[in-house]
């Protein structure tokens, strides 16, 4: 699978760095919740699960991370290094998030209020549902 990187226009000038971010603009969904981690510690690995649902934009604003995501046919590796960059995480992606530098912080755009019941934790589980969605395509 291909990792879906969105080069977020700068509007920046010769002061400095401004990203704007916009729903159904530059972030292809309504934007419902915003929340943000920091502090990981870099022996922490994150995520290891995958959304029914949900869509998101990660954006590292600071820092870097490693993320690995898996469609269930592929998967493919992403370095988030650069505050100008936003990820696209549809829905029924496996995401794992390794390797947080001291100084990541990583901004997340979603499409939806939190809600449990829109995770799959269990990768076996994950697999049987991409895989019953592929056989109805
Ligand atoms: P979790 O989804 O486990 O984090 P990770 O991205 O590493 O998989 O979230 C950690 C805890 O925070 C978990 O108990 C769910 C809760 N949480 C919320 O209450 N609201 C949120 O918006 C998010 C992202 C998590």
């Amino acid at each position: 699978m291909e990792a879906k990187l969105i080069k977020l226009a700068g509007l920046g000038d010769e002061r400095g760095n401004l990203v704007s971010l916009e729903a159904n603009r530059n972030v292809p969904f309504e934007i419902r919740r915003v929340y943000y981690l920091y502090g990981t510690r870099a022996d922490v690995s994150r995520g290891y699960h995958a959304h029914k649902n949900l869509k998101q934009l990660i954006v590292a604003v600071s820092g870097s991370c490693r993320f690995v995501l898996d469609d269930g046919a592929a998967r493919t590796e992403v370095i988030l290094d650069d505050p100008a960059m936003g990820l696209l995480v549809e829905s029924n992606v496996w995401r794992e998030m390794h390797d947080f530098s001291r100084d990541c912080v990583l901004m997340v755009l979603a499409s939806a209020l939190y809600d449990e019941s829109d995770y799959i934790r269990d990768y076996d589980e994950f697999i049987r549902t991409v895989g019953v969605e592929l056989s109805h395509e």
